[in-house]
């Protein structure tokens, strides 16, 4: 973390886990756990589609911030099933996840695709989570750096160096660390956080580069999140399963609001 350059960001994803009735409970839990929220620290949770309203109503001034798990890279019209970044915005998400690797894996998602969903959701307010990550095989194969690089350098086609970028993040997730117990160290994470650092820097400049926080994603949690977060290119994390429990994700925020 470097929080005098730029945000730091705590981000459950819930995945499709939870149930209306069950969000004002995990509010509840949760709050009293959370020390402190200092100003360069962001805590969001990224829920399903249709609990957006119920969190957004819970989570309303206690400094938690909500995000989506997706959206649609078309604005309106004879798109049914999907949902416009318009349309979360209208109902208070502030974040969105883009291009997480179970969209790519089982929905079809490409960096294309990614591409086009971080331009529609840069249209507004909402702020884009771009997840990118290698699978296991691409990391055996030597091929991560590259790999990433490309992700990255196709997501933020056309995404101009200005002050868009502001609402931009990138998460590394490592999909072999998903969901899986298996972090990578915090040096592995780094280096390739720092990858995609020097990636940034060359599609935009220096400055901007060190103005965009990087999360971590991949079986983070209560135990080995300060070690990830002491990192100095990794801003935060995109937290899974340890999200959906209040006192886990409580001492996530708390090691990031340190
Ligand atoms: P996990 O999920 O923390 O359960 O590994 C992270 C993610 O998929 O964003």
């Amino acid at each position: 973390m470097n929080r005098d350059l730029r945000k730091t960001i705590i981000a459950g994803n819930w995945k499709m886990n939870m149930l209306a009735s069950e969000v004002k409970a995990y509010k509840d839990e949760l709050m009293p756990l959370i020390t402190e929220f200092k100003a360069w620290c962001d805590t969001v949770v990224c829920t399903p589609f249709v609990l957006l309203p119920e969190a957004v109503c819970a989570f309303k001034g206690t400094g938690v911030g909500v995000g989506a798990q997706n959206l649609s890279q078309f604005e309106s019209g004879a798109y049914t099933g999907e949902v416009s970044a318009a349309q979360l915005t209208d109902i208070g998400t502030q974040y969105v996840i883009i291009g997480h690797s179970e969209r790519r894996q089982y929905y079809g998602e490409t960096d294309e695709t990614v591409n086009a969903k971080t331009l529609a959701a840069l249209k507004t307010p909402l702020i884009s989570i771009v997840c990118v990550g290698e699978t296991l095989e691409q990391r055996e194969e030597g091929i991560t750096n590259e790999l990433v690089t490309k992700q990255v350098k196709v997501a933020l086609s056309n995404v101009p160096g200005d002050r868009e970028l502001d609402k931009v993040v990138i998460a590394y997730e490592p999909v072999w660390a998903i969901g899986t117990g298996k972090t990578a160290t915090p040096e592995d994470a780094q280096e390739v956080c720092k990858v995609i650092r020097n990636v940034l820097s060359s599609l935009y400049c220096e400055k901007a580069a060190e103005a965009i926080s990087i999360l971590y994603g991949g079986s983070m949690n209560d135990k080995n999140a300060k070690d990830l977060l002491a990192q100095p290119d990794i801003d935060g994390g995109l937290i899974g399963g340890a999200s959906l429990k209040p006192d886990a994700f409580a001492v996530i925020v708390n090691a990031a609001n340190q």
